[in-house]
Formats: structure tokens, C-alpha cells, sequence
């Protein structure tokens, strides 16, 4: 493949892509080489799910983990999935449990050494999930370009990526080639970071804040406005916290924030009439028996009716969620249950960082810095 897919040879930064290659594929070693951290401690324990899928990934691939979140949605057994950025494969060899035997997991990653690695435990995580054949491949290919990489349109279920499109120089190229090729239906959940103003122009030159992710970090509202461009519904925040950086990127960045927050958007055609619903959960998603906490606005108890905005409602009624839950819609319910307005949601993920911090004791500040980041 040349340096950069010919859809995107024109417009692509060569130096960014090669920079990013050295960084990920020679500088590092393992996790913790790298100079960011989201390491507040997380508000939830792991479900055990998730937990049981994590202790069976091999230590080689799992200790060179460069991702900033927890890039794992709900609802995941069968499902064709894709992971952008996919690194030493960590992500996608959990995604492989969860989805299971009739599920898939491609990880697209354009760095070799990479590639490489997460290759060579393919049969390993197989076995180890006790799964007759493998259900993960890696390709190489350019997370702006997935046509050339052979990825034709609507054909994933989910698409998750972590800490990578911060990394992209094109992001709207980014989002617009996930957005066609999920289903309609289909969401990305991704976790990336944010900043709070946008750095200058000189310092998004610098290799080494830009292969941290933090030179390429857009501002939130930057990512909900690439998103209403291409289509998809309004992001939806999941979780975010602080990102603490060591004292030399400190000195560089100055007083700027950042944020590693998880978003998902959804690919839901449009309903030609809106009206507001209420949702009740059924249950019965692995992990989420008795509450689905679906993103920072909205928990689901099961069997409790939640008053959601128009968009929630037709994205349960759209996507896989939709035989998880039971849709009423607005008018056809009594006045009295459904006169009152819906309540504030929360967007902007430096509030939710913010509320997050007040709430939990920090693990790390700049003084006692350790590289490394948290699932
Ligand atoms: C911060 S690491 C994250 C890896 C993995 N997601 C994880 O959580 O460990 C970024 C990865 O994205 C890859 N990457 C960065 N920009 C890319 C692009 N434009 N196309 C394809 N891969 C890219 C890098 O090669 C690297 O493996």
C-alpha cells in the first residue's frame, strides 16, 4: 500500500501518518511509555463480563494498551464489529468474546509492527475462548480511507475505536466512512480526547503532543458539529474524565484541559414525525440484567417507564436496542404522564469530568505522574 491510500493521497498529511506510525510502531514500548493519563479512578467497577473477557487476553498484547477509555458497548453477542485503530489487538480480542462464535471483529490499524503483534495471537484468544474458529482479523488500512481497505457500505453492526481518531489529521473523513459503513441502526462508540481551547497552530506541529493524541484533540462541540455534517444523531456523551499530563507536555500546553471521553453516535434514519416517547427496559442483555445505563442522561431499570427525548426514542426503536425495550409514544399516552418537560441532558464533557472529580478521590495528579492509562 503507498504511503497514504490514493483516495486520501492528496489530501493527507504524510508527515502526521508517518510521525504517528514511528511513534506507535518503534518510540513506545508498552503502556507505560506513554506521557498522558486517564488514570482518575474510574466511577464504576467493571461489569463481570467484561472483567472475565479482559483476565483471558494474553499479557503481550494486553501491556501494550494505548487506549484512553472503555470502548465496549452493550448488546454485543453476534454482532460485525470493527475497531478503528485497532493497536496490539486488545480491544478487539475482548469484542471477540463477547460477540462470540457467530459474531466477527475486524481491527484496521495502518502501523506493521502492530499489525504484527496482534496477528500473532489470534489463535491463542481462540482457543482460550473455546471457539472452533477464529472470529478476529486485522487489516492494514487508513481509518480515512476504508474503501481502499475493501470495506464496502453498510456492513457493521457497531464500530468502536480508542484514542485514535484524535490521531487522524482528517476527522470528518473519519466519521464520514464509519458512517457508511454501519448499518442503518448501527452506532460508533469511541472514546478519544478532548480539549478544552483549541492549541495554535504551531503547536499542532509538535510529534510528540500529536502522537500522544492531545495535539489532534478536537473540542466537544467541534466533534457534534462534524457528526450533524455527516448525518448521524446527536452524540451522545457516555462517561469522561481528566487527563492528567507529565511535566513536559505541561510546559507545552500550559493551562489547557483535557478529557478522555466516550461518545456514541448512532446512524438512525430519520422518523418523519417526532414525538416523545417513554421507554421501558425489558432486560436481558448479558451484564445489564437489572439496569442499562445507556449514556450520562439516561438509566434504564427494568421494567420502569423513563420519559426520553425524540431521538432516544427512535434510537431504540431503530437500532439493536430495539427488542430490549418497549417504545410508548408521547400522544398516545394520559396527559398526566406526559405533560412534563424532559429533563436537562448533559453534553459537554468537561462538566461531566468536573462533577466526576468533585465526587471521587483523584488518583493522580501532575506531581505523582505514572504513564499508563486505565481500561
Ligand atoms: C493510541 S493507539 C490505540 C491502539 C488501540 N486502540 C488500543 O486501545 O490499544 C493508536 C493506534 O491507531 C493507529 N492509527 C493512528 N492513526 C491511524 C490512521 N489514520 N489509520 C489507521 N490506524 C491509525 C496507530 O497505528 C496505533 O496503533
Amino acid at each position: 500500500m503507498s504511503l497514504c491510500s490514493s483516495a486520501i493521497e492528496k489530501s493527507c498529511s504524510t508527515k502526521t501518518y508517518e510521525d504517528v506510525k514511528d511513534y506507535y510502531g518503534k518510540q513506545l514500548g508498552n503502556t507505560k511509555d506513554l506521557k498522558t493519563s486517564a488514570c482518575a479512578a474510574p466511577s464504576k467497577p467493571l461489569p463481570t463480563h467484561l472483567k472475565d473477557a479482559l483476565d483471558n487476553i494474553h499479557e503481550d498484547i494486553s501491556s501494550r494498551y494505548y487506549g484512553c477509555g472503555l470502548s465496549v458497548p452493550e448488546s454485543l453477542e453476534n454482532c460485525i464489529m470493527l475497531d478503528l485503530g485497532s493497536g496490539s489487538g486488545r480491544d478487539c480480542y475482548m469484542l471477540s468474546k463477547l460477540v462470540g462464535q457467530k459474531g466477527h471483529v475486524t481491527g484496521i490499524d495502518m502501523t506493521d509492527e502492530q499489525l504484527e503483534l496482534s496477528r500473532q495471537y489470534i489463535d491463542f484468544h481462540t482457543e482460550k475462548f473455546g471457539f472452533q474458529q477464529p472470529n478476529v482479523e486485522f487489516i492494514k488500512g487508513y481509518i480515512e480511507d476504508l474503501k481502499a481497505a475493501n470495506i464496502k457500505d453498510n456492513r457493521y453492526d457497531v464500530i468502536i475505536s480508542n484514542c485514535v481518531i484524535n490521531l487522524s489529521p482528517d476527522k470528518k473523513a473519519v466519521l464520514r466512512e464509519a458512517y457508511r459503513v454501519l448499518k442503518d441502526g448501527g452506532e460508533i462508540y469511541f472514546s478519544d480526547m478532548y480539549i478544552n481551547k483549541a492549541l495554535p497552530a504551531e503547536l499542532k506541529e509538535n510529534k510528540l503532543l500529536w502522537g500522544e493524541g492531545i495535539g489532534g484533540a478536537l473540542t466537544w462541540k467541534e466533534l457534534f458539529h462534524i457528526a450533524a455534517e455527516i448525518g448521524f444523531c446527536t452524540p451522545r456523551l457516555v462517561t469522561a474524565r481528566y487527563i492528567t499530563v507529565n511535566e513536559e507536555l505541561k510546559n507545552i500546553v500550559g493551562d489547557r484541559k483535557f478529557v478522555s471521553a466516550t461518545f456514541r453516535l448512532f446512524k438512525v434514519p430519520q422518523d418523519a414525525v417526532k414525538v416523545k416517547s417513554q421507554a421501558v427496559y425489558n432486560g436481558g442483555i448479558t451484564g445489564y440484567e437489572d439496569k442499562l445505563e445507556f449514556d450520562a442522561n439516561f438509566t434504564f431499570k427494568v421494567g420502569e417507564a423513563v420519559e426520553v427525548d425524540q431521538e432516544l426514542g427512535r434510537i431504540l426503536k431503530r437500532s439493536r436496542f430495539a427488542d430490549k425495550f418497549s417504545l410508548q409514544e408521547a400522544e398516545k399516552m394520559p396527559c398526566s404522564e406526559s405533560s412534563h418537560p424532559i429533563k436537562e441532558t448533559i453534553g459537554d464533557p468537561f462538566e461531566f469530568a468536573e462533577a466526576e472529580s468533585n465526587g471521587a478521590q483523584s488518583s493522580c495528579s501532575g506531581d505523582n505522574f505514572e504513564g499508563g492509562r486505565c481500561s
